[in-house]
């Protein structure tokens, strides 16, 4: 544990600094350390990011560069409930871009972001694999396919 973290005893933290030990003599150890250390917390919190920099010694610069070139990685906590909204080339056909702009509207929010109550976070992706369904989105894994615009507002009310 580094120096300036001595007063960590979070268990997510003692996680964290297994996860830098098991990477830290291989080489590149930086992508998987984000990886595991974004399944600890869901995002990447800036003390977490501070934390690998001085444990690992790599500048904290250059892992906001890493963490912010990869769309793989979160600086911000997800939502209760995870949106994935297809752009794939069936949905985008199919009228994907009216579907996230009805949930654009409906949330209040745009790609990437959460909404303020923390119960949605929106985020659009590429064919998720049922193609067939377009346009197609997911909650929490569960799809919603064939979706109307209309329709949207109901599904939602179904996630707390
Ligand atoms: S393009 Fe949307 S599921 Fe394949």
């Amino acid at each position: 544990m580094c120096t300036a973290c001595e007063d960590l005893v979070d268990p997510k933290e003692i996680k964290l600094d297994e996860i830098i030990a098991k990477y830290q003599n291989e080489k590149g150890p930086l992508i998987p350390i984000l990886q595991e250390a974004q399944e600890v917390y869901g995002y990447l919190p800036a003390h977490v990011l501070k934390h690998i920099s001085k444990a690992t010694r790599i500048p904290l610069s250059r892992i906001y560069g890493v963490v912010t070139f990869y769309a793989q990685f979160r600086l911000t906590p997800v939502g209760r409930n995870l949106i994935n909204v297809c752009m794939g080339t069936a949905c985008h056909v199919r009228g994907g871009a009216k579907v996230l702009e009805t949930l654009e509207k409906e949330l209040k929010i745009k790609d990437g972001a959460t909404t303020e109550d923390g119960r949605f976070t929106l985020e659009i992706v590429a064919c998720i694999g049922a193609c067939g369904l377009a346009p197609v989105i997911s909650i929490n894994n569960e799809v919603h396919g064939r979706l109307l615009p209309e329709k949207i507002a109901g599904i939602l009310a179904k996630y707390e």
